[in-house]
């Protein structure tokens, strides 16, 4: 596990943005894992001022995201399908049948779950996952005491995760109670891992995850297992360690 501390969010977000560009420079047909959330925004802006300044090119990259609320539809304020397509999507030259998002509105989440897994594996492997991590040390929406096994599931959102996102949907009883996320067994079989996380209330999962036990109580404590993983963080996410 490499770590790289950068002195504010910007700069983990330039650095990021580095790694993803050197990725789909290197493999311009590169399969990338995304992330939402607040962590990845700058991140993605860096990406699409490259695209902008003509250094990057989507066409053929394939991107699969982490997760998505259960229950919302694409158009949603708070849907992942709509923070991609307004933080990434919207601006670069990537192709719809490239992207990969889960979906949020089916009900039938068994299949949809498998159907998306069936989708990945005819990419093989992910070649760079990036990933946020939460307060209380998830990936994707994996949380505390997910079963590691898991490839792609429906999932029940914790009290913690629920609570600080309420805001955001005006109030806890509109935050959707289940999620579609990618399984940890998905994101460790990723070739190469990106972890980022930015501010005071990444300090502690990030040391969990970093330094202490491999346990799911903390689902980041996995990627101590993974041959390739790079962690970026900002002076306040790495003030613990
Ligand atoms: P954030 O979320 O980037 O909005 O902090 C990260 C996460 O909960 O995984």
């Amino acid at each position: 596990m490499r770590v790289i501390i950068k002195n504010d969010y910007r700069g983990m977000s330039r650095e990021a943005a580095r790694i993803v560009a050197h990725q789909v420079l290197a493999k311009p047909e590169s399969v990338l894992g995304l992330p939402t959330g607040d962590t990845p925004t700058m991140m993605y802006e860096e990406l699409v001022n490259m695209y902008k300044l003509g250094l990057l090119d989507f066409s053929r990259v394939v991107t699969f995201n982490l997760d998505e609320y259960y229950g919302l539809s694409p158009d949603h304020p708070q849907s992942y399908h709509r923070y991609m397509r307004e933080n990434l999507f919207d601006h670069v030259n990537a192709t719809n049948e490239n992207i990969h998002i889960p979906d949020g509105r089916t009900k039938d989440a068994k299949s949809a779950c498998k159907s998306y897994q069936e989708d990945l594996s005819r990419y093989g492997k992910i070649d760079l996952q990036v990933l946020g991590i939460g307060p209380n040390g998830h990936i994707g929406f994996n949380e505390p005491g997910t079963d590691w096994g898991m490839t792609v599931g429906l999932v029940r959102l914790s009290d913690t995760t629920r609570n600080r996102v309420a805001p955001r949907f005006g109030g806890i009883k509109n935050v959707p109670v289940h999620a579609i996320t990618m399984g940890i067994k998905t994101i460790m079989r990723s070739k190469k891992i990106l972890l980022l996380a930015s501010g005071k209330a990444k300090a502690i999962p990030t040391k969990r995850a970093i330094e202490g036990p491999i346990t799911e109580a903390v689902p980041a404590s996995v990627l101590q297992l993974h041959p390739d993983v790079t962690v970026i963080l900002d002076q306040e996410a790495a003030s613990q360690l």
